[in-house]
């Protein structure tokens, strides 16, 4: 058992949609989460500059005590988590586009996925994405301005409407029945997403998933806080705290989110 906290990051503000199920099912754990919207989007960067400001990350969550470590970030997990594992000792749990349910669940045997450059064009999403689709059509779309219009705080803005209508265009001429979000930040566009697309496409995201990997690996790890004691989480952002503060309701629910340097 460890009382030590849950150490999360991601590119920015996104990730919170991961810490949302991760603090849902486990709200005894005290959970710190890093926002590096200085640095955002990690989509667009090469992959060595993704690799180091995730070292600088997980450097700043270890300094804080965390007994391991939730990539909340699709782009980092696919660039940087391998590299990670090898520094660290600690464990890490990543995130992926959930391409494996939508491509078994699919009908029309069309799935659509949207994700960063960063995601798409990286090795390990190549590979699972070979594994599960041979026999179907995955429709990939580069979300471009997604997470920037996010960061600043227009997820339900007109502009990001417009954009999501442009961007999915390709998908709607294929058919899709299934809409894999590969970004962690995308989650907050679903209700946007649900009023654009027909009722009969299904939209997957990672959270769920993420959240029950970080405790099947805490528990046989023997890591899990046995308290009954509810943990106050802790937001660090290194840019417009506000932002996220907004995201997740922080004053109405007595969350801590300050601005830090790291
Ligand atoms: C980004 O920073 O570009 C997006 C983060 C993600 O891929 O989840």
């Amino acid at each position: 058992m460890s009382s030590k906290p849950i150490g999360i990051f991601d590119s920015g503000v996104g990730g919170t949609s991961i810490w949302k199920e991760i603090h849902s099912l486990l709200p005894f754990e005290k959970t710190i989460y890093l926002a590096d919207s200085k640095n955002a989007p990690y989509g667009k960067k090469p992959v060595r500059d993704i690799i180091e400001l995730s070292k600088k990350n997980t450097d700043k969550l270890l300094s804080m005590g965390c007994k391991i470590i939730v990539v909340a970030c699709n782009t980092a997990t696919t660039n940087a988590i391998n590299e990670l594992r090898s520094l660290y000792s600690i464990p890490f749990i990543g995130i992926e586009p959930a391409i494996k349910p939508a491509a078994l669940k699919s009908q029309t045997k069309a799935i659509g996925i949207l994700a960063t450059k960063g995601t798409l064009s990286s090795a390990l999403f190549s590979k699972t994405s070979e594994l599960y689709t041979q026999s179907i059509k995955v429709i990939e779309v580069e979300g471009n301005g997604l997470v920037e219009l996010i960061e600043s705080g227009k997820k339900d803005s007109l502009e990001i409407i417009s954009l999501l209508k442009q961007l999915l265009q390709p998908m709607l001429l294929q058919e899709i029945d299934y809409l894999v979000l590969g970004c962690s930040h995308y989650p907050y566009l679903i209700p946007t997403l649900k009023k654009i697309l027909p009722e009969d496409v299904q939209i997957i995201d990672s959270g769920e998933a993420v959240a029950r990997q970080t405790k099947s690996v805490l528990t046989q790890r023997d890591l899990l806080n046995t308290s009954t004691l509810f943990a106050r989480p802790e937001f660090l952002s290194n840019k417009n705290p506000m932002i996220l503060a907004d995201l997740i309701n922080a004053e109405k629910n007595g969350f801590s989110v300050s601005y830090s340097d790291f």
